[in-house]
This record gives C-alpha cells, sequence and structure tokens, in this order.
C-alpha cells in the first residue's frame, strides 16, 4: 500500500526547518572553545532572531570575545556548530562570513591612523566590493565613496570627514569602527565593548547611534556599562565561566538579584 509520508512529507519538514533557521540570524548549536588546557567556552546554544538586538554580558574572562571568535571564525569553534540565517558557517573562513553579511568591532582599535575619516570608510566599502583596490582617487560619482559618505553621516562624523584618525577623540574612533561594520550591508553585527572609555557625553552619542540604526541590521553588542546596554537591545544573555548563565529582558536582567550577585555586585565572586 502507498504511503503517504514518503518524500512529501519529508521536504515539507526540511522546509519548515530552513525557514525557522532563516527566521535567526544566528543560531549557536552546543559551541566550545579551548585554547590548550583552558575552556573559554563551553557547550553554548542559544539563537538571535533576525534584526533582534542582544546585549551578552558576563564578568572579565567569561568567554564574550571567545564567543564573537567563533562566530566570526577568527578563532574558530572548537567543537558545536554555528548558522548565520539558516547556514551552517562552522568550518568557513572569516572573509566568506563577512560575505554573507557578518560583522564585527574589536575591543581593540583597528584603524589606519594615518588617513582620514572618510579614507577609512572608503577603503572598508572597497574590501567589501569585489573589484580590486586601485590607486586612482575616486572619481565623485565612485558608489563606494557615495556610501563611505553616508556612513560618515550615519555615525555622525560627516564634520571631520577629512580629519586623519589621529586627531580624533577616542570615543570618535569608535563611532568610526562602527561606521567601517556598517560598510557593504551588513545582516549582523557583533559589537565588542563599544563603550569602554568613553566619556559621558560619547556614551550618549553612542546609544545613539545604535537606536538609530536600520532595524533589520541585528547586533550583539558586549558591553560592561549596562547603562549603555540595557538601553540598546531587545534581549539580555548572562555569561559566566563560559558557559550561559541566563537569558532575560533588559528589565528582569536589570533587577535579578542573582545577576546583581555574580555580575553586577562587584566582582567578589
Ligand atoms: N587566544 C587565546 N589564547 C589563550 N587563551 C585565551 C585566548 N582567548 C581567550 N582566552 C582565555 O579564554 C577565557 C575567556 O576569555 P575572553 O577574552 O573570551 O573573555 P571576555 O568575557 O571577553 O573578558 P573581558 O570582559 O575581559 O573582555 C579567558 O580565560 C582567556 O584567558
Ligand atoms: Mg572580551
Amino acid at each position: 500500500m502507498p504511503r503517504s509520508n514518503g518524500s512529501g512529507p519529508r521536504s515539507e519538514t526540511a522546509q519548515r526547518v530552513e525557514q525557522a533557521g532563516a527566521a535567526h540570524a544566528l543560531d549557536i548549536e552546543g559551541v566550545g572553545r579551548t585554547f590548550g588546557a583552558v575552556v573559554a567556552l563551553a557547550d553554548v546554544s542559544f539563537s538571535v532572531g533576525a534584526g533582534e538586538r542582544r546585549a551578552v554580558l558576563g564578568a572579565n574572562g567569561a568567554g564574550k570575545t571567545t564567543l564573537f571568535n567563533a562566530i566570526t571564525g577568527d578563532f574558530p569553534a572548537t567543537s558545536g556548530r554555528i548558522r548565520f540565517f539558516g547556514e551552517d558557517v562552522t568550518d568557513l573562513p572569516p572573509h566568506e562570513r563577512i560575505r554573507r553579511g557578518l560583522r564585527r568591532t574589536y575591543q581593540h582599535s583597528l584603524l589606519f591612523r594615518g588617513l582620514t575619516i572618510l579614507d577609512n570608510l572608503y577603503l572598508s566599502c572597497r574590501g567589501v566590493t569585489r573589484r580590486r583596490y586601485s590607486l586612482k582617487r575616486p572619481g565623485k560619482d565612485d558608489p563606494a565613496l557615495r556610501m563611505a559618505k553616508e556612513l560618515a553621516h550615519t555615525v555622525r562624523l560627516d564634520h571631520l570627514a577629512d580629519t586623519p584618525v589621529s586627531e580624533l577623540a577616542y570615543g570618535q574612533q569608535r563611532q568610526l569602527e562602527i561606521g567601517m561594520a556598517l560598510s557593504g550591508a551588513p545582516r549582523f553585527i557583533l559589537f565588542d565593548e563599544p563603550a569602554a572609555g568613553l566619556s559621558s557625553v560619547e556614551r550618549r552619542e553612542l546609544i545613539q547611534i545604535l537606536q538609530a540604526l536600520p532595524r533589520h541590521i541585528g547586533y550583539i553588542i558586549i558591553e560592561h556599562d549596562l547603562d549603555v546596554a540595557l538601553r540598546v537591545v531587545d534581549r539580555v544573555t548572562i555569561m559566566h565561566n563560559g558557559r550561559l548563565f541566563k537569558h532575560g529582558s533588559p528589565e528582569e536582567i536589570e533587577t535579578d538579584p542573582e545577576v546583581q550577585r555574580i555580575y553586577l555586585g562587584g566582582g567578589h565572586g
């Protein structure tokens, strides 16, 4: 007797799985990372929806940057799988993940200090298009130059576009790094402590830039400053000793006594 659950229902299931996967920007499944005997990350699983904004919090050494490195491939996971918009990227090199729309900023600055803001943004925009570099000055209608100018505006630096990076205040350099992460139509960005070292005025500027990003670009922000982190995300994930500790809304996390004790309470854990 012919069975009705042959290839039809199976492919429907596969489609559903694919659609569910596609609804997430990131699916992190049992991800671990060791460095010799050091277990920096252990069995971390969670998903982040497309367009979702997430904070990852945790004490120094909790494994936050290691998680970013596993997601980008800078230091790939040693166990588990990572899917980006439904596609398994665990074994892809970093540039292939960038090509798929994944971007990051680093805990420490990676700018060309002798070049201007616009030059840095221009190179970043050129870098994500597949054209070869050219030593000719860009023409006025060069699309990468247009994009670079738009990005300078997005990160509130257009008034300083022709200023060399070496003359910028620290906070302005961090704003520029965000602009560079925005080059080439990213789908998801990882921000590693963008508020570290900023003045309170610069922090306000950062909050406004993050809040004003196009809503379809999701991100994860690692941040020790809760005044920044809790104001720019939909959901919060806490890490502890390389593992997930808990998830919650910004309101839940802010008032959670356990979180207060182990993470916010002064670090005497
Ligand atoms: N490249 C590496 N080589 C060896 N050990 C590493 C490396 N990267 C991270 N670790 C170790 O992994 C653990 C987690 O480090 P990680 O940098 O991910 O923490 P973090 O949560 O980002 O901390 P912080 O808030 O200080 O930036 C630490 O014990 C760290 O020493
Ligand atoms: Mg870190």
